[in-house]
């Protein structure tokens, strides 16, 4: 097998581990966040600035943690997009037509579905396949000046406690701040902001050709 398509096979193999694994867990995502956490998710995406009329994409959606805060900015449309129907299920039916939802990998997604102002990676980064190659998707997906929020409301040292005790998900480390500039080099994304605590790991990376302010 030629190199391209030995990683697109190994990508789908990966990609099904994580559908399934979530569409197992999906109940334990329904249960009550915690207010300290429900905070960092509403600061994730006041970060992000979303301007009144913009569009969002929401990568690793999840039950849609993210979307009350998201549609509080009057966004023209949101994308949910996940790999689990199990999860896409449970955001169709809490939001209704007020979401899109998407069964994809970022990777994937048609460029018909951009350009979009916004996209967030909320604890779903440390799960793709390639993050160079996710980076590289949604450079292509942003408009100029559009802002990518990738985040983990408990920080990278939980992504890498995550990653060791659950080997079955072939999880990845959170970049650090020289590892993730080095990462966004050739995507068309610059680092805004960056920042990793033990209650919330966060970068804001704004695509050049900026025609909207970002205040970091
Ligand atoms: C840990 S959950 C986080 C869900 C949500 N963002 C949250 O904060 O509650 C990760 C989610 O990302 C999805 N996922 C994993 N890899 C993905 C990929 N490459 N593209 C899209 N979704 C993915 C999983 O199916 C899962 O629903």
């Amino acid at each position: 097998m030629n190199g391209p398509s030995y990683k697109a096979a190994a990508r789908r193999a990966h990609n099904q581990v994580q559908q399934q694994a979530f569409d197992d867990i999906v109940a334990s995502f329904e249960q009550p966040i915690p207010e300290d956490v429900l905070q960092c998710l509403e600061l994730v995406v006041n970060k992000a600035q979303i301007h009144p009329g913009e569009a969002v994409l929401d990568i690793g959606t999840g039950i849609g943690v993210l979307i009350p805060f998201i549609l509080k900015h009057h966004p023209s449309r949101v994308v949910a997009c996940d790999l689990s129907g199990e999860m896409l299920k449970r955001v169709r039916a809490r939001f209704g037509d007020r979401v899109t939802t998407l069964q994809a990998d970022v990777v994937d997604i048609p460029l018909e579905q951009g350009p979009v102002g916004v996209v967030f990676c909320n604890a779903v980064f440390g799960n793709v396949y390639d993050q160079r190659e996710t980076l590289e998707a949604i450079g292509r997906l942003l408009a100029p000046g559009g802002r990518l929020a990738i985040s983990h409301p408990m920080g990278s040292a939980f992504v890498r406690r995550l990653k060791e005790s659950s080997p079955r998900l072939q999880l990845k480390e959170l970049p650090d701040e020289d590892s993730l500039r080095r990462l966004l080099e050739g995507t068309g994304l610059a680092l805004a902001y960056f920042s990793d605590g033990l209650d919330l790991y966060l970068a804001i990376c704004v695509k050049a050709g900026q025609d909207i302010p970002h205040e970091p």
